[in-house]
């Protein structure tokens, strides 16, 4: 079932996506080579709880943690360790979810360490782009397919690999809520999207073939052939004529600077 939000829930929402995207930017001041990711995690865990938030995903599921760190060829739901010490040349998304005043948030961003290969720069580059030809179309009167045919048809014009095992979702009081949100499909097909829908957006996108294993830890999916994907997340409220992001990545860019893609 699907929960349409009043304008005063959106706005709950989007204070909830405020304080994960400036987690992020917190975080980012962090990610250089050297750190590991459960340092990372530790400095998420603490900011969400310093301001008053919940780290949705610690627990959810047995997840261990406040943060998702996802390396290289690892997609989504990488679990921080002190063991998995960041290097010159990686890149690393991070995806979590905070609980504030009973909304959830949801967010995901992939980040450069230090000195990223001119082509894994590209596949990131056109992920995030993607993400927003994604959104352009969560407007009232479109439909659900218009959002994964769009997203699918630009990155595999990029010659990227798609990753259907994961999608987006609605979110809300849940973390995940209806409908499920594909990277890929056809236009004019799926539900017609209604003012007040709240949806997360989150193609993740691979430089290699799109198939997709999970670890020996029983959380982290990564690419079979081991070639690096990017992920880049947006909550979005579906309205007349124009999406309503709810999160943002102003915040990274001021970490990131010129880094910043
Ligand atoms: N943004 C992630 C998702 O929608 C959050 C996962 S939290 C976890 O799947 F606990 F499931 F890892
Ligand atoms: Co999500």
């Amino acid at each position: 079932m699907i929960f349409l939000k009043t304008d005063e829930e959106v706005e709950l929402m989007r204070q909830s996506n405020i304080l994960l995207s400036k987690m992020y930017a917190e975080v980012a001041k962090y990610i250089q080579p050297g750190v590991t990711t459960a340092r990372l995690d530790q400095i998420a865990e603490e900011y969400i709880r310093d301001n008053g938030g919940i780290p949705a995903c610690k627990g959810y599921d047995d997840f261990p943690n406040a943060l998702c760190t996802s390396v290289n060829e690892q997609i989504v739901h990488g679990i921080p360790s002190d063991r998995v010490v960041l290097k010159d040349g990686d890149i690393i998304t991070l995806d979590s979810s905070i609980c504030l005043n009973g909304f959830h948030s949801d967010s995901a961003y992939t980040f450069p360490v230090g000195n990223v290969a001119e082509a894994t720069l590209r596949l990131m580059r056109t992920t995030k782009e993607a993400l927003y030809k994604g959104i352009e179309q969560a407007v009232t009167g479109h439909r659900l397919g218009d959002i994964g045919s769009a997203i699918q048809s630009y990155c595999e014009k990029a010659g990227y690999g798609v990753i259907r095992e994961f999608v987006g979702h609605g979110i809300g009081r849940d973390m995940h809520e209806d409908p499920e949100v594909c990277n890929y499909g056809r236009r004019g097909n799926g539900i017609v999207l209604k003012s007040g829908m709240t949806m997360a957006i989150e193609p993740m996108i691979s430089m290699g073939r799109r198939h997709i294993l999970i670890e020996d830890d029983g959380w982290t999916a990564r690419t079979i052939d081991r070639k690096p994907t990017a992920h880049y997340e947006h909550s979005v409220c579906v309205r007349n004529g124009k999406a309503d992001i709810l999160s943002t990545f102003d915040y990274i860019q001021e970490v990131l600077g010129d880094r910043f893609i």
